[in-house]
């Protein structure tokens, strides 16, 4: 039998802070208010060199130094995000690249807050079915992006990070034992981010507006401009705390745990209160539920990666210990996961090192690739049927610096 072990992790979190008071400057609110009301004390916040890409890059790199193996072992890598850089390519293609993960497949997944164990959930069945030996799981979300900094009730509680893990086959018991994913579209309209692709003409030959008037609406007429995000706080919040008691007893049922026996439990960090009613609900003391919230404020898809991460650093999560995580959020969706903690392996620094070599290869042998497309582009023409298509502009590198422009290139670019 096979089983799927966590055996790395990572986070990185933009540099910038944004404290309550700083958005207490421009918002009617109060550093007392947020911190009473949903346990925030800060936020990380990206900056223009910051992207969903570049922050999952490095949470990456991390957890790959503490599995100690090489990019090339992955065999799959999944992005968990609402924010990603492109519609397409994936975030987990840039990832993918970056790495120099040449045996990977790489695709991201839209599961909102509850996205990363969703994530954590299809890798360990892959690694279980025997599809792969090693997988990469990232959750990262920039949604200091996607919120209205004219809305006090959502502007306050988000934040920007990635978190990232690795997982190994084995023959040895433990690691993911078992998840739980759920979803109810019923309550898409409690909060959501509208794309403009909806507003977009569907004006191809035959089809004027159609597609746009059949199009299933999941809301009134709210007036929240695409690209912005809707909560309905209340609602989402009752439905937060239902689910992290109901999805906490389902999974040790499935897992068969009891309730005391949870070492720990890492749920999705979206208010310090819903922590406190599940805690009262399923009684379980405060103490076994793992908070960064004060530190990070909402990172959605991140939020429980980053906790991974800190709950190792701070020794609250050790060897052997039963851990449930659960995850909450748009869709409506939710998941949990039963995870037996193993035993941390011992840093290589000379592993960590080739790894950094190793992503400095990567980024040559993707330039390479780009130049040899267009030389083939160049040599061969275009396809005998297609008219001679305009040069492609360079994608940004996820750093947010440009690549160099390329001989022939339109000059917009260096606008
Ligand atoms: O990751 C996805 C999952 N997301 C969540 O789980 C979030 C769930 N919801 C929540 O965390 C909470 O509902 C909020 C933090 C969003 C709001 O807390 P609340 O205790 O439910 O407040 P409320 O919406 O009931 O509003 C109470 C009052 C209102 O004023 P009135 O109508 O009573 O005069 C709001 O306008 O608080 C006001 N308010 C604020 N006041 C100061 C709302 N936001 C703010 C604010 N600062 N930032």
């Amino acid at each position: 039998m096979r089983y799927a072990h966590i055996v790395g992790w990572g986070k990185s979190a933009p540099e910038r802070v944004v404290t309550n008071d700083e958005i207490a400057a421009f918002v009617d609110t109060s550093d007392t208010w947020i911190r009473e009301r949903s346990g925030i004390g800060q936020r990380h916040m990206a900056g223009a060199k910051d992207s969903c890409a570049s922050i999952s890059i490095a949470a990456a790199l991390e957890a790959l130094d503490v599995a100690n193996i090489s990019p090339s072992q992955l065999g799959l890598i999944i992005v968990a995000t609402s924010t990603p850089d492109y519609a397409f390519p994936s975030t987990a293609c840039l990832v993918q690249d970056a790495l120099g993960a040449d045996s990977a497949g790489a695709f991201d997944l839209s599961a909102a807050c509850s996205g990363f164990i969703y994530g954590l959930s299809m890798a360990s069945d892959a690694i279980k079915a025997g599809s792969c030996e090693y997988a990469l799981v990232i959750g990262a979300d920039v949604m200091t992006r996607l919120v209205n900094w004219a809305d006090r009730s959502t502007c306050v509680l988000f934040g920007d990070g990635a978190g990232a893990v690795v997982l190994q086959s084995s023959d040895q018991p433990g690691g993911v034992l078992s998840t739980i994913l759920r979803a109810d579209g019923s309550g898409g309209d409690m909060l959501y981010v509208r794309t403009n692709f909806r507003e977009m003409p569907a004006n191809v030959a035959g089809q004027d507006g159609a597609a746009a008037a059949t199009a299933p609406a999941i809301e009134e007429a709210k007036g929240i401009a695409p690209g912005h995000m809707y909560m309905n706080g209340r609602e989402v919040f009752r439905f937060g705390v239902r689910i992290l008691a109901g999805a906490t007893r389902e999974i040790i049922a499935r897992t068969g745990w009891e309730i005391d026996q949870i070492d720990l439990l890492i749920p999705h960090q979206a208010n310090i209160r819903i922590l406190e009613s599940a805690s009262k609900s399923l009684s379980l003391p405060m103490e076994r539920f793992y908070h960064n919230i004060e530190h990070y404020g909402n990172t959605s898809a991140a939020s429980i990666p980053i906790a991974i991460c800190d709950a190792v650093t701070s020794g609250r999560l050790r060897p052997n210990h039963k851990v449930v995580m659960v995850g909450f959020g748009g869709g409506l969706t939710w998941a949990s996961a039963a995870v037996e903690w193993g035993t941390p392996r011992a840093l290589n620094r000379a592993n960590r090192t080739m790894n950094r070599v190793r992503l400095g290869l990567a980024n040559v042998r993707s330039r390479a690739r780009r130049v040899l497309r267009r030389v083939e582009d160049r040599v061969f023409g275009s396809i005998e049927l297609s008219p001679a298509a305009p040069p492609a502009p360079a994608m940004p590198a996820p750093n947010g610096k440009s690549a160099p422009l390329a001989e022939g290139e339109p000059e917009t670019r260096r606008q």
